[in-house]
């Protein structure tokens, strides 16, 4: 007998979403359905729906600027949170209280009161939350935790991972709603969740107190000017910019038919500039960033992340009592306009190193799959959307409490930066006390 399809809604119908609608209106549709789309952009919510028609050859999925008309009219089984990351809680916690699970988009949520108010709502309805870490999934990431999983480097003590973000993608965050603080929690929320949960899920780890210093010290207009390139401050925005034509910081939105559909289009509907000046006013993230962080079983990490870097890509190195491990990986750019290659790039390559001590270090062989974030991707969508997904014998998929271990080290490191002094995670929001390691949270 064949099992009812899950019926998913999705908010926030930007760049990202086609992640999710794609497999749903794709590769599990005998599984899954899309029930509604739900955008405050017209322009964006039509354009998704027009896409998965014409891509997929779906009716067309209701769309609404309503979310709980939404919710009233298809009453979803679950709901994709896809919006602006400061929006999270807001509509994880309307979706639980109506009576929907929740996939959301990383980071979970930006602050400790925003999570809290998540905790309380899954504590409230007994509902789920899956928070979508595909980092995690792909073959060169799960390579690393197999290693230390069996064993091989013995009792973590140590990581050191440096995070590099070149002037495309990097570039990218200072474009838009990620330059601000109330709205993406800045960098140490928007991006690094994916690389402190990938710590927390290789080393199995509760991170417990965090120091950290950062700062805006390349973007912005002030920073410009100060190294002589007040040139390119003189224009808000790059698209239908003469001056600008030179700039290599520019992204225009009128020559790529994706770009102009999703946001140029759509400017009047909701004043969102996709393309506005990196180096502007009124940017108040860092773009770099040192981070400490101390772990519940005495682990310790030393984090940075810099997003004004020639090349793209991260480097980290795992110390045990019985060897190390080195894992690199160099990236293409790549920003919502695709893979487009940039002077910089000398990826796409990983290498993974192990050496147990008394030993010569030895490469690790690293299986190649196809598809987004190094194959990952396509894993995690089958582990969402196919009701007959493998067992996943890595542990790969984070709920609230995990997706919370990741964003509370950002958070902590956004009160630790304002106020000088380390922070304890617990005193933030108290994850499982009587947890030991990572696989006890949800
Ligand atoms: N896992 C990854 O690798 C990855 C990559 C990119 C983005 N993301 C995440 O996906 C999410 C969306 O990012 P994006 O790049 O698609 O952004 P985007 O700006 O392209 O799209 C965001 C959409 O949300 C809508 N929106 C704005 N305010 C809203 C509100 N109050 N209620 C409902 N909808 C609202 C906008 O109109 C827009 O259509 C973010 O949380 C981001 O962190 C994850």
């Amino acid at each position: 007998m064949s099992k009812k399809k899950t019926r998913y809604a999705v908010v926030g119908t930007g760049g990202r979403v086609g992640m999710f609608t794609h497999p749903i209106a794709g590769r599990f549709k005998d599984d899954a359905e899309l029930v509604g789309l739900c955008d405050p952009s017209e322009v964006r919510r039509t354009y998704q729906q027009r896409q998965l028609s014409e891509e997929f050859g779906v009716p067309p999925i209701p769309t609404y600027a309503d979310f709980d008309l939404m919710m009233r009219e298809q009453k979803p089984d679950t709901v994709i949170v896809c919006t602006p990351d400061c929006y999270h809680h807001e509509y994880i916690v309307r979706s639980l209280d109506a009576g929907a699970d929740v996939i959301s988009e990383k980071p979970m949520t930006i602050d400790a009161e925003k999570c809290q108010a998540i905790f309380d709502a899954v504590k409230r309805t007994g509902r789920s939350v899956r928070t979508t870490f595909n980092v995690r999934w792909s073959p060169g990431a799960t390579r690393v935790r197999e290693l230390i999983a069996e064993g091989a480097i013995g009792r973590i003590m140590h990581v050191d991972y440096e995070y590099l973000l070149n002037t495309s993608h990097g570039a990218d965050y200072f474009r838009r709603w990620h330059s601000h603080k109330e709205i993406s929690g800045g960098l140490l929320l928007h991006k690094s969740t994916h690389h402190f949960d990938l710590i927390n899920w290789w080393i199995n780890g509760i991170p417990s107190r965090v120091f950290a210093m950062g700062d805006l010290v390349f973007y912005g207009k002030k920073n410009a000017e100060a190294r002589g390139d007040g040139a390119f401050t003189r224009y808000e925005r790059y698209t239908g910019e003469p001056e600008a034509a030179k700039d290599p910081f520019r992204l225009t939105l009128d020559e790529d038919p994706h770009l102009r559909n999703l946001y140029l289009d759509a400017e009047k509907e909701t004043g969102y500039i996709r393309d506005q000046n990196v180096f502007r006013d009124g940017i108040d993230i860092e773009d770099s960033m040192s981070v400490m962080v101390k772990y519940r079983d005495g682990a310790v990490l030393t984090y940075s992340l810099n997003a004004y870097c020639p090349r793209e890509g991260f480097r980290a190195s795992i110390s045990g009592d019985r060897g190390r491990i080195e894992y690199s990986e160099e990236h293409a750019s790549h920003i919502i306009t695709g893979d487009a290659k940039s002077a910089g790039d000398i990826g796409p390559t990983r290498k993974l190193i192990l050496q147990k001590l008394f030993e010569a270090p030895q490469e690790i062989a690293i299986p190649s799959a196809e598809g987004g974030h190094g194959g990952g991707d396509p894993l995690l969508q089958e582990q969402m959307f196919s009701h007959s997904a493998p067992k996943d014998p890595f542990g790969r998929s984070a709920g609230h409490e995990q997706g919370a271990a990741s964003l509370l080290i950002g958070a902590a490191a956004n009160k630790s930066m304002s106020t000088g002094l380390p922070v304890n995670i617990d005193d933030l929001v108290k994850l499982n006390p009587s947890a030991k390691v990572l696989s006890d949270l949800i």
